[in-house]
């Protein structure tokens, strides 16, 4: 009987708040992550910590994406194999199987197609992806792994950027005070973070910044209304086209957890959040706001940090006489 009450509250409660879901709000809620299979998930983690992926043994996919530090690496553009000064900011990873497509000119259709990248890129990782293959099937762990997972007796490419996009999926961050605020909880935000989320929705940041993320569903010229000026080579979307009308167009980036993802834009070149509201208001809206407006939606950007993925660190399987050795100095 017990029981019964308390799952029929529960229903109340949960349409209650899907009842109270403004539907006509530009931003929607993100949704916790739906684990089908854990098994793949585990392998997809260990794979995304595993600096053997890289010629030096020493870089992972977490050392540009940190997932203690927003899955990013705080830094204006990455550190690659050899201390390599990276081309381009490293975007976080949290949300992004939310992307329309992958990077900032969008070259990766998904996660899968993306995770082969990094690895063979010698700006990034600097291996092989046939190295990699040598490495993973040198340690029985993977092996068994691999096999138990993808019914396969040779690891392959393929099972290998699978495993690691079913990791990247699980990266979401729901229940930020924000969306808490979009399921009906009216005292999630303070009056201050209010005003400067009705500011963010009447300057015209929706225009571009909108759905689940906030972001990562269109591109979009950077200085729309007044060109950016920067030293950063990077032609956008250009770069794949050759079109001149692609020339600057990025990726609109998420706007969730961007309290943790500074500095910001494709450069890399603002530290402070105030800043880049600004120079978005002017260069894509052709608008100067005062100092109390760029607070405002500021502190409206930052109830946009949701929970973060939390999991046990991974243990790696240790090598065998037979994993190729790393090289971390050539
Ligand atoms: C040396 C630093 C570095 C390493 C290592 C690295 N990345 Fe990245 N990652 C970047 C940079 C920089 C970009 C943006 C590149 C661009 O858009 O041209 C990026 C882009 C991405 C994106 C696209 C996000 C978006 O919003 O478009 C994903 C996803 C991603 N990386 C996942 C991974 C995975 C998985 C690995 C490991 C296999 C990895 N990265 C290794 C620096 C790194
Ligand atoms: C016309 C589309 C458009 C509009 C309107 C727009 N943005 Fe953007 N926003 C972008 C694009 C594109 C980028 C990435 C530019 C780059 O990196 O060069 C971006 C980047 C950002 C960033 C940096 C995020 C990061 O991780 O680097 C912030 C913060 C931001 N926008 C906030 C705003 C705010 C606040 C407004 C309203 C005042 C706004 N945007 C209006 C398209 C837009």
């Amino acid at each position: 009987m017990k029981k019964t009450l308390t799952l029929t509250a529960g229903l109340l409660c949960s349409l209650n708040a899907w009842a109270m879901t403004p539907s006509n709000e530009p931003i929607q809620p993100i949704l916790p992550a739906k684990i089908t299979d854990p098994a793949k998930v585990e392998l997809g983690k260990q794979l995304f910590f595993d600096p053997r992926l890289s010629l030096s043994g020493f870089i992972s996919c977490n050392s540009c994406h940190n997932l203690s530090m927003g899955g990013s690496d705080n830094l204006q553009t990455s550190i690659g194999h050899n201390w390599q000064k990276g081309p381009i900011n490293s975007p976080t990873v949290l949300n992004s199987s939310m992307n329309v497509a992958q990077f900032w000119d969008g070259r990766a259709a998904d996660l899968k197609e993306q995770a082969a990248g990094p690895i063979a890129n010698p700006g990034e990782m600097a291996f092989t992806h046939s190295l990699a293959l040598d490495t993973l099937r040198s340690i029985p762990q993977y092996r068994d792994a691999f096999k138990a997972v993808y019914k396969v007796d040779k690891i392959t490419i393929d099972a290998v950027t699978d495993a690691i996009a079913e990791f990247e999926k699980t990266l979401v961050t729901p229940h930020s005070r924000f969306d808490r605020w979009l399921l009906g909880d009216k005292e999630a935000l303070t009056q201050v973070e209010l005003e400067g989320y009705k500011l963010f929705k009447d300057t015209g940041c929706t225009t571009c910044h909108n759905g689940p993320a906030a972001g990562g569903n269109s591109f979009q010229k950077m200085g729309l209304v007044e060109p950016y000026k920067t030293d950063n080579p990077a032609e956008g979307v250009a770069a794949l086209t050759g079109k001149d009308a692609d020339r600057f167009k990025f990726k609109v980036p998420t706007l969730r957890n961007v309290e943790l993802t500074y500095p910001y834009f494709h450069d890399g070149a603002y530290w402070k959040l105030e800043e880049a509201v600004d120079v978005m208001a002017r260069l894509q809206l052709g608008r100067k706001l005062s100092d109390d407006e760029v607070g405002k939606i500021t502190a409206f950007l930052k109830t946009l940090t949701g929970e973060q993925p939390s999991f046990t660190l991974p243990i790696l399987p240790p090598s065998t006489n037979d994993t190729p050795q790393p090289k971390p100095f050539e």
